[in-house]
């Protein structure tokens, strides 16, 4: 088997990738810059570029596909044709498909959502055996500065998630330890699998860094997003927590049977912060 990793200089991708180069798998890593994990080859391609990305799947078995922060239909649609054509012309065994957010039951006219929610359309309809995973949000994003900062100077969880939103949180290692199952188990071709551990709260949530929680207004979250990360991404973005605060107050909540699915445990917000230095609580 060999596996190709999307987005493997990335936060998502890179993880994936280290776990499967870690069992012992050849994985080739793709990014722009050519960044990837250690024991991982690199590989150079933009996902606009079809003959690179081809290219990309020479040898390969298996790929794991994470989109990144990109929310132009247009640009998001060419993206996904060619993984898809590659994919198919490679004869690849099984495609694992990390929309990067859960999927709402209905369209919403948000870029961020239905562009992955045709994603995972393509894929699934295409001749390539697929298995689509749809995480909710991860905890890393607890590890950003902004939040950071507020747990240490004054014991306080500031997040954009309204306070009584209830979010199945995911790390970025139980998303790989789920890759890999999605990958490699039998019986998955064609699954659309929720992933997440039991829902919290966010004064639950705030509780397990020994702080309170506060919810941040979407406008600010934006605003500072958007100097960090530049106005279009910081606008996709923003543009799905502002959807879970008007009217998505389930999307993370919703029963998800994919840990079972997929055989994994998911680790709690609590046992993820006892195990981060950097939290006091
Ligand atoms: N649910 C959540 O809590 C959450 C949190 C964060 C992100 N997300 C979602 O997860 C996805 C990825 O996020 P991430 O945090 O892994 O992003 P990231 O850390 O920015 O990584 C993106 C990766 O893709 C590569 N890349 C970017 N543009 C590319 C292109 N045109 N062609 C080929 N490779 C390209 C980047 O490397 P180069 O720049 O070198 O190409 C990098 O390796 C996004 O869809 C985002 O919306 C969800």
């Amino acid at each position: 088997m060999r596996f190709l990793v999307f987005g493997a200089g990335g936060a998502q991708g890179g993880v994936v990738a280290r776990r499967l180069a870690d069992e012992g798998y050849a994985v080739r890593g793709l990014s722009r810059a050519g960044a990837a994990p250690e024991g991982v080859e690199p590989f150079r391609a933009d996902l606009g570029d079809a003959a690179r990305v081809a290219e990309a799947f020479t040898g390969v078995t298996h790929a794991s596909v994470v989109l990144p922060l990109e929310f132009e239909p247009g640009r998001v649609a060419a993206y996904v044709r060619h993984v898809v054509d590659a994919a198919k012309a490679a004869g690849v065994r099984r495609l694992v498909f990390c929309t990067g957010n859960r999927l709402p039951v209905d369209e919403t006219g948000v870029a961020a959502f239905e562009t992955r929610r045709a994603a995972a359309r393509a894929m699934l309809e295409s001749p390539v055996p697929s298995v689509v995973l749809c995480p909710p949000l991860y905890l890393e994003n607890l590890a950003a500065p902004w939040v950071r900062d507020g747990l240490a100077a004054e014991g306080v969880l500031r997040y954009p998630v309204p306070a009584g939103v209830p979010v199945a949180w995911l790390s970025h290692a139980d998303l790989a330890a789920a890759t890999l199952a999605a990958l490699t188990r039998d019986g998955l071709e064609g699954a659309t699998l929720d992933l997440g551990g039991e829902p919290v709260t966010g004064p639950e949530l705030a509780a397990a860094f020994g702080a309170r929680y506060e919810g941040v207004d979407v406008d600010a979250f934006e605003a500072g997003l958007a100097a960090a990360a530049g106005a279009r991404t910081a606008a996709g973005v923003a543009s799905t927590y502002r959807w879970v605060a008007d009217r998505g107050h389930d999307l993370y909540a919703a029963p998800s049977g994919g840990a079972e699915r997929l055989g994994i445990t998911v680790t709690s917000p609590a046992a993820w912060a006892a195990a981060r230095p950097w939290v006091t609580a």
